[in-house]
């Protein structure tokens, strides 16, 4: 599976990319403008700290056919690899999914917020698609209509991999990679539940303590 940071701050990427197994970054609007950058400062920063095998997500911003397609061949061309437009599945957003796959431009389907409209947009030939699955929660259970796009694209031997992201906590994560999803993107908050359970640091200080009071040292060695 491929785990993926949903972020533009690029402390917390080079923090989590030090102490995670990082394949990528994934952004939109919305946290774009939280970084308080320029735009398209904020992405060229973010392009310089990934490695050439670690993926890129850009979103679109335009929402018209034209303007979504002028805007996913600059952004494709902004690295040679790893580069990957993020369109919502809108009609305009479906139509230049569709483009995009004829002129070789990867794509990643985004805004999904069911199984058919993921469905319809891997057949279009999006490379990735993203449900959101805790804003689906607002609808119908979100962690179950991504198993049911799982299951869609099994059955149709489709290629594209679902990239689950919009989530809220460390369990809606948990239920989808037992689900054998493929990819999630996740925000640094998120990730952080993931590792940091508070039991673990007090199990660490319990050894150390016992090791102390037996050899009056905290290391291994004396
Ligand atoms: C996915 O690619 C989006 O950037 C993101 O996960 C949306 O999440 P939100 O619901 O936190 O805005």
């Amino acid at each position: 599976m491929e785990f993926m940071l949903d972020t533009a701050d690029t402390k917390a990427i080079k923090d989590l990319d030090t102490l995670l197994s990082i394949d990528g970054v994934t952004t939109n609007p919305t946290i774009i403008t939280k970084s308080g950058k320029d735009p398209e400062q904020a992405i060229a920063d973010i392009i310089s700290i990934l490695r050439p095998e670690q993926k890129m997500f850009v979103h679109v911003v335009s929402t018209d056919y034209d303007g979504i397609m002028a805007e996913a061949r600059k952004i494709s061309a902004l690295r040679p690899e790893n580069m990957y437009v993020k369109i919502p599945v809108t009609r305009a957003g479906l139509m230049a999914i569709k483009q995009c796959a004829k002129e070789g431009i990867h794509t990643l389907a985004t805004a999904i917020y069911s199984a058919a409209e993921g469905y319809l947009a891997a057949a279009n030939g999006a490379d990735y698609l993203a449900p959101y699955v805790n804003r689906i929660c607002n609808y119908t259970n979100g962690v179950a209509e991504v198993v049911r796009l799982l299951n869609m694209l099994s059955a149709n031997n489709m290629k594209a991999r679902v990239i689950a992201a919009s989530f809220k906590n460390a369990n809606q994560v948990n239920e989808l990679i037992e689900n054998g999803i493929q990819a999630v993107t996740v925000a640094p908050d998120v990730v952080t539940q993931m590792y940091n359970h508070p039991a673990t640091e007090l199990a660490v200080e319990e050894f150390t303590e016992n090791w102390d009071k037996a050899y009056g040292r905290k290391t291994l060695f004396g």
